[in-house]
């Protein structure tokens, strides 16, 4: 049987490399699809809570994954030797910075070091990994291609861009459009075949650079229109004018606009650190990105920014930060999500100790946070709780806030994204970003 027929039949075993926020719903769906699912993670607490069916990602349906755990579909394992067993190998590694914001792929080059030794015949090899353009021609081709194996003929390799956006309550993976990228024509038919079993949409590229560039493009994309807004945050707060008002407004125009909201930052795995893929690998064809540093700069900026008009408030009621009980609300780097990765609230959080503030926290999805050698125990979001801080600063949005509630016992609320809109009555204590 082919590769091919392995795939439409559903009898392919496929193999997902890193089962966290992108590849443990993956895993899900192409095991509900019907393949035999075979999940390699490298840290063994996560095989575990796998292997017992505990669900450790809230875009993952409990149930589903405990379905498709006990009817053995799925199992998880810390052995690359199994890699040996799969028909397709899906990479869902993380792809972080270094120190001084270089791409730190040494996930991907491990994995596939593992490839060269388990890599055989009539096998589909997909990174999903965001990372920049020629990273899947440059280290998984130019590694397997020693194998003795023929790209296009007996070996498949391809880059299809993860898209998933953590909280969405509309867009998952499955009805989450996928670009598909091949080293070859038969490489793409393969891959598109594959995704085309699970996913409802799937639009080829011409090869795996230009899913990679598009991918890239995406994150770059948002990272400079944040940027744009933030910036013009900055400046309406001088003037006295609200950019939240201005967005909705401008979002009022029928067509050539689409709106960002200000924000104390950027945060998660995609926005901070994409980018910079991109603004590295740009250097090796002698080009500055400066749209990418420039967002980079403004973005990063924003936690400053935050605390600056914290302490001004704080001022003009004759107070200061020391000693002065700041409640944080939300600390994740976006609402309704558990991602506490780049979180611009750690920042802000970090910033304010150094000013010596007395923090307290609450955030539904976060119950400990360390912050340096202090460790925070997150509160119940209560009336007393809101009525002991002198400033309630909300970083993150989660909808399970009671904002009615934070605005009546609150004495003085500073709103960095407007979640307070639709509470009715007198606002006077509450001040927004801009
Ligand atoms: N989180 C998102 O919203 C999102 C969206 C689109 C794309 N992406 C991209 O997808 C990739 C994965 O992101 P994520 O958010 O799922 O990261 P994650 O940290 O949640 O998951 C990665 C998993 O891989 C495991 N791992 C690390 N090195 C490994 C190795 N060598 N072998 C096996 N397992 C290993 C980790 O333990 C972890 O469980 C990144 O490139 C990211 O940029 C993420």
């Amino acid at each position: 049987m082919t590769l091919l027929d392995k795939i439409k039949n559903h009898s392919a075993v496929v193999g997902v490399v890193g089962l966290g926020y992108v590849g443990l719903p993956l895993a899900v769906l192409q095991a509900k699809t019907g393949y035999r699912v075979i999940g390699i993670e490298d840290r063994t607490e996560k095989v575990n809570l796998v292997n017992q069916g505990s669900n450790y990602i809230s875009d993952v349906d409990s149930a589903e994954l405990q379905h498709v755990v006990e009817a053995k579909q799925f199992v998880a394992t810390t052995d690359f030797a199994k890699l040996e067993e799969c028909d397709v190998v899906l990479i869902c590694v993380p792809t972080p910075l270094t120190r001084n914001k270089k791409p730190d792929i040494s996930a991907i080059v491990k994995v596939t070091r593992h490839l060269s030794r388990s890599v055989h015949p009539d096998m589909l090899i997909v990174l999903e990994s965001t990372t920049y353009p020629g990273t899947t021609e440059e280290v998984i081709l130019g590694t397997l291609r020693k194998r003795g194996l023929k790209v296009g003929e007996n070996l498949y390799i391809a880059f299809s861009p993860e898209r998933v956006d953590p909280g969405n309550p509309s867009f998952k993976t499955h009805n989450t459009s996928k670009l598909v990228g091949g080293v070859t024509p038969a490489c793409l038919e393969v891959v598109k075949t594959f995704y085309e079993q699970s996913i409802v949409k799937i639009f080829p590229v011409s090869s795996p650079r230009v899913a990679e560039m598009t991918k890239v493009f995406e994150n770059v994309f948002r990272s400079v229109n944040i940027a744009l807004v933030n910036e013009l945050t900055i400046l309406c707060d001088r003037m006295g004018i609200s950019m939240f008002e201005v967005v909705d407004a401008a979002a009022t125009k029928n067509f050539g606009f689409m709106p960002f909201y200000p924000g104390p930052g950027v945060g998660g795995h995609c926005i901070p650190l994409d980018p910079y893929y991109l603004a590295w690998k740009s250097k090796e064809y002698g080009l500055h990105t400066r749209f990418i540093e420039l967002a980079g700069e403004i973005n990063e900026g924003m936690p400053y920014f935050v605390v600056g008009k914290l302490q001004r408030i704080l001022n003009r009621r004759e107070r200061c930060l020391k000693g002065t009980t700041i409640l944080i609300l939300g600390v994740t780097y976006k609402a309704d999500v558990e991602d506490p990765r780049e979180s611009p609230a750690t920042k802000v959080m970090e910033l304010l100790q150094k000013e010596g503030a007395d923090l307290v926290y609450s955030d539904p999805f976060t119950s400990s946070l360390a912050l340096g050698e202090t460790q925070y125990k997150g509160q119940d979001l209560t009336p007393a709780l809101l009525e002991g801080c002198a400033c309630a600063l909300i970083l993150t949005n989660h909808s399970a806030f009671d904002y009615e509630m934070i605005v009546r016992h609150a004495p003085l609320i500073f709103d960095t994204r407007n979640a307070t809109r639709h509470v009715t009555g007198a606002k006077e204590h509450v001040i927004l970003l801009s």
